[in-house]
């Protein structure tokens, strides 16, 4: 029997990091920051986007104050507004459609791929030749979202919304570090958005966000809408509509310190993601990542008929789990008025999903642990089904 380590195990872990780069980096850092006064969008955030810009092969990143700041600044460089339709994932958190809303557009949520969980582009194609038929509202955009970490089907997604004259915009808040077919993210889509929460596999200590853009015009427009549609030759015209999107300048000396690991991060969480991949049982299905793809892993996924007696399970033998998401989004209040198409794989999904401990810093101690309570449970039901 695997006995159960003596340190709590944890579903995300916010604080390890801080130990392994050494909290005297980060003290130092701040320190900077309160020498210079720079606090809102200073010189740590310029030398952020040059870095993370290297990082994705990208030409243009602009950090902002968090994921849902970067989706909605993007959506707005690219004017998206009242009468348009912009396409996106229902099963995501809510952020993804709550973009284009703000923005007044209309959103036309689609389902899932029932392996990879993400956008399933058979589905997009029948909702635009809908909305097309319909003849009431403008393509515009199409908002895939890199659940859990996992890439999307960017070729067929792309593919298809170019065809209709439409732009791709990457959610890949959750995804910062995945690989599309030798591509990282942030360099894959038109225009990609990211944040970095605490829980993000790149993450702050508070809110943060990023766009990133191979487009010099759509950086500018970026920039201007990051504050207030600021003109950059006159700062007090504003010549356009924007926001307060600045990024916190200690947040970004937070990312630049978390860098330094962020590479041996990801091993980590792909050495965690391996042996369950390998060592649970079949009894559970899991997310299926794409051929020649790399996950960032922000959450290990698995799904099970018996999800809730599953996440009983596990809590009460001390592993934190959770599901995300138990409601798409077009299932929402607030989102009620556009749930109009019938979207069974992500309803079923959200019944069915659950996501087990995923950080850089279990070690096997902790993976046999939960790996033997996981196959525990399987093997139970399997005898009992038998
Ligand atoms: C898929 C997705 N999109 C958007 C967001 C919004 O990011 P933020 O919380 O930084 O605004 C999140 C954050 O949880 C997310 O997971």
């Amino acid at each position: 029997m695997t006995s159960k380590p003596a340190k709590p195990i944890n579903l995300f872990d916010c604080a390890t990091s801080q130990k392994v780069i050494g909290q005297e980096n980060f003290i130092e850092a701040f320190r900077t920051i309160l020498n210079h006064g720079g606090y809102a969008q200073g010189p740590e955030t310029r030398e952020l986007d040059a870095k993370l810009a290297a990082y994705s092969n990208v030409k243009n990143c602009s950090t902002c104050g968090s994921g849902t700041d970067a989706l909605t600044l993007a959506l707005m460089a690219w004017d998206v507004k009242q009468g348009d339709a912009v396409f996106v994932s229902s099963f995501t958190f809510v952020a993804s459609a709550e973009a284009p809303v703000l923005l007044g557009a209309t959103p036309i949520f689609v389902d899932s791929d029932p392996n990879t969980y993400n956008m399933d582009p058979k589905d997009l194609e029948r909702a635009i030749q809908e909305v097309k038929a319909e003849g009431k509202l403008n393509l515009k955009a199409v908002i895939p979202v890199d659940i859990f970490g996992s890439p999307c089907d960017y070729d067929a997604i792309m593919e298809i919304a170019h065809k209709y004259g439409m732009k791709v915009l990457s959610d890949s808040c959750q995804g910062y570090g995945s690989v599309y077919k030798g591509k990282r993210s942030g360099s894959i889509a038109d225009m990609t958005a990211t944040s970095f929460y605490p829980t993000k596999p790149l993450a702050c200590y508070g809110d943060g966000g990023a766009v990133f853009t191979n487009s010099d015009e759509e950086n500018a427009l970026v920039q201007s809408c990051r504050v207030h549609g600021m003109s950059p030759e006159d700062h007090y015209d504003n010549v356009r509509l924007g926001m307060t999107g600045r990024m916190n300048t200690f947040q970004a000396a937070v990312v630049l310190q978390k860098l330094k690991v962020f590479d041996q991060e990801l091993k980590d969480r792909f050495r965690v993601a391996s042996r369950y991949d390998h060592e649970l049982s079949n009894y559970f299905g899991k997310q299926q990542i794409l051929p020649n793809c790399r996950s960032a892993y922000a959450l290990y996924t698995i799904n099970c008929a018996d999800r809730d007696e599953l996440m009983s399970f596990l809590k009460e033998n001390g592993i934190p789990c959770g599901a995300y998401y138990p409601r798409p989004v077009h299932t929402q209040t607030a989102y009620a008025k556009w749930n109009t198409r019938k979207l069974p794989v992500c309803e079923k999904l959200s019944k069915t999903v659950l996501s087990i401990p995923m950080t850089p810093y279990l070690d096997n101690q902790d993976l046999d642990y939960v790996i033997s309570k996981m196959n525990e449970f399987a093997l139970r039901k399997m005898n009992k089904a038998a």
